[in-house]
């Protein structure tokens, strides 16, 4: 278990991991309410901030991988379910990401982003039970 700045500095993954699951559960409201009635207006700050979601999906996955290595000499780098599971949100996300060009114009990419998007929040939700033992308390 790390003690001192390292200990400290552990727990910043976690935070930004936090933040993004949060913005990830924002612009996935975004999205669904966009198609509803009326709710037009919310597409283009869907699209917009989407790729936000999507970059700081991309940053959490990076700092709990360079946090491991770096601060968590307690834990073996890319085993147990935690490092899985982030991997399978970002191929999700990203993935929703690649297919979100074709969304106006193609019924499948219509059906099969919003599909990715909502598993890969499920899965990113359920982080936070696979990463509170991890955490250096
Ligand atoms: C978008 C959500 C998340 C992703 C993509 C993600 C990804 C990762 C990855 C890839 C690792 C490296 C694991 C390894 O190499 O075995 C890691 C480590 C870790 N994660 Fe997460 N994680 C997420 C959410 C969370 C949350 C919500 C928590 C806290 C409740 C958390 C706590 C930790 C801890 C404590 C570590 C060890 C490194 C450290 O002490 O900072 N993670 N995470
Ligand atoms: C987080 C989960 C996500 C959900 C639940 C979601 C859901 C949706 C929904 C329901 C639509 C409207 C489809 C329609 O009826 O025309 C949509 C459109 C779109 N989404 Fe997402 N999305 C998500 C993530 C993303 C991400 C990560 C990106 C890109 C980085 C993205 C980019 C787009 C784009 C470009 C459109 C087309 C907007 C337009 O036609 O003007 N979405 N999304």
């Amino acid at each position: 278990m790390p003690t001192g700045i390292p200990r400290v500095l552990a727990f910043l993954h976690p935070l930004i991991a936090l933040a993004t699951i949060a913005l990830i559960y924002h612009v996935a409201t975004l999205g669904l309410r966009s198609r509803q009635r009326r709710g037009e207006d919310a597409r283009p700050v869907h699209r917009r901030r989407a790729p936000w979601a999507l970059a700081m999906t991309w940053l959490s996955a990076a700092s709990g991988v360079a946090a491991t290595w770096l601060w968590r000499q307690d834990l073996e780098l890319a085993s147990g379910w935690h490092f899985w599971i982030g991997l399978g949100v970002v191929a999700l996300l990203s993935t929703g990401a690649a297919l979100s060009r074709q969304v106006p114009e193609n019924q499948t990419a219509r059906r099969i982003h919003p599909a990715l998007g909502l598993l890969a929040l499920l899965l990113a939700a359920l982080q936070v039970f696979f990463g509170m033992p991890l955490l250096p308390f």
